[in-house]
């Protein structure tokens, strides 16, 4: 049985990815520690979307693998840079045992213990294993399906597809995760049934581009997105009180997912729409295949399906050959939008994209300027969006403990919004009415209303 210390990088797939990893280890007895310098394997489970994220991957292995050790110790660099940077990562960290891909998560228990047996049977301080896997998988979208056994899980992920063939010229996702290819909607239910029969009421559905879901495997019906009949399906299962999905694109977002969100009731009204920039000339260059109207009148249609829809985004600041006008459309079209939040990226050129080869890339400065100037103005619309709540009475699901102060509960509204309230353990788990007494920026405190009432 060997110690393992797992830590994730990026987004909610790679999240999703090591619980995946985690559970095939705790099933093949291992266990998982949250200590990396007490551990037998360290697995660091990457990304590549910008370089700050391959920087601090990097920086830890590095550190980890110079610490003194009284044994064998396995180092594994995981998921999206190491499927896009392969063996080279070898030669960059000369500890590393092994470099596993992201079409190959369920592999990594056997290799972890290829590598401890091979560390046991040598003289162990000059044994490197080296192992490298990254190569392509048919079906490796359907091996992202267990779930840890955790007490209370009030809210899971659920992968139902991998990959993405958009190619935005900024984007190494294409080559860190491949063609899409999505999961049957069966194959999927059966899983949400799993986590509900385990008490969890909330899923996410997680797919690099998750409107466009079995696009290129199953048929439209009745006019339905295969995305769309999957929302059915989900909002059919017992016990799910909410459905949520990230990240959708602006194309391909018809009628029939805007019109889902009036008719299906667990699926909550938040949408995070990256939108990326305001300017029609950056996102021609971007390759984002919409304008700034289209997006907009996207907008408008879903505001008009549900007024009270939270919208989030993402955006990128200092594209290359983005100019001081382009900038300010951006700058205006998220007043114009009002986000309730949105993450602001400064441009980061990546390997085998586009725009990496592209003249006039911003300076550094510039974009750091304009990363701080817009985020003003989004944190000005998070919180108006958060006071409007003020005095009102709404939905949240307890998920636990404040990550603030333990003392009290926290939990969320059907818009995504934080909401800290004095109660007790015995609301974890459930979906509660909460006045909303004040907000602070993103978080906002509530008062259980049946206490009150
Ligand atoms: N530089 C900066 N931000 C990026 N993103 C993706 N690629 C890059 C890049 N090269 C951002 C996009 C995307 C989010 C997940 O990361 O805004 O929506």
């Amino acid at each position: 049985m060997a110690k393992v210390y797992i830590k994730t990088y990026g987004c909610q797939m790679n999240e999703r990815d090591s619980e995946q990893v985690a559970q095939m280890l705790i099933a093949r007895g291992h266990a998982i520690t949250a200590n990396a310098e007490d551990a037998d394997v360290v697995l660091l489970n990457t990304c590549s979307v910008r370089d700050l994220a391959e920087q601090k991957a990097l920086g830890k292995i590095g550190m980890l693998g110079s610490l003194s050790r009284q044994r064998p110790v396995v180092y594994g660099l995981l998921g999206c840079m190491a499927q896009s940077r392969g063996s080279s990562l070898l030669k960059d960290v000369p500890h590393l045992d092994l470099v596993v891909g992201t079409q190959k998560f369920h592999r990594v228990a056997e290799y972890v213990e290829q590598a401890l047996d091979r560390k046991a049977s040598q003289r162990w301080d000059d044994v490197r294993f080296s192992i490298v896997d990254v190569e392509e998988e048919a079906g490796s979208q359907s091996t992202i399906r267990e779930h840890l056994l955790r007490p209370k899980t009030v809210s899971a992920f659920v992968s139902i597809m991998q990959g993405c063939n958009m190619h935005c010229s900024f984007c190494i996702v294409p080559f860190t995760r491949g063609e899409e290819r999505s999961r049957p909607i069966n194959e999927i239910v059966a899983e949400v049934e799993q986590l509900a029969a385990r008490d969890v009421k909330e899923v996410t559905l997680l797919g690099q581009i998750v409107n466009l879901y079995g696009r290129h495997e199953f048929p439209k019906m009745d006019g339905k997105s295969p995305f769309v009949q999957l929302l059915e399906a989900v909002q059919e299962v017992p016990g799910i009180e909410r459905i949520r999905f990230t990240s959708p694109h602006p194309i391909g977002f018809r009628q029939d997912l805007i019109e889902a969100f009036g008719r299906l009731p667990k699926l909550v009204e938040h949408i995070h729409l990256p939108v990326q920039s305001g300017s029609d000339r950056i996102l021609r260059a971007m390759r984002r295949t919409y304008n700034r109207d289209k997006y907009l009148d996207l907008v408008g249609r879903i505001r008009a399906t549900s007024p009270d829809i939270a919208i989030t985004t993402d955006i990128i600041v200092g594209f290359p050959g983005e100019t001081e006008d382009d900038y300010r459309e951006t700058c205006e079209l998220v007043e114009r939008v009002g986000f309730d939040n949105a993450f602001v990226f400064k441009y980061s050129p990546r390997r085998d994209t586009v725009a990496a080869e592209l003249d006039m890339q911003v300076a550094e400065t510039i974009k750091e300027d304009r990363n701080h100037a817009l985020l003003e103005v989004v944190n000005s619309w998070a919180k108006r969006r958060g006071e409007a709540l003020v005095g009102r009475q709404v939905e949240i699901l307890c998920e636990g403990p404040s990550k603030t102060n333990p003392e009290r509960l926290m939990g969320r509204t059907r818009g995504n919004k934080i909401v800290v309230f004095e109660g007790s353990p015995r609301h974890v788990g459930q979906l509660l009415p909460v006045r909303i007494l004040r907000s602070t920026g993103y978080t906002l405190y509530g008062d259980p209303a049946i206490h009150s009432n």
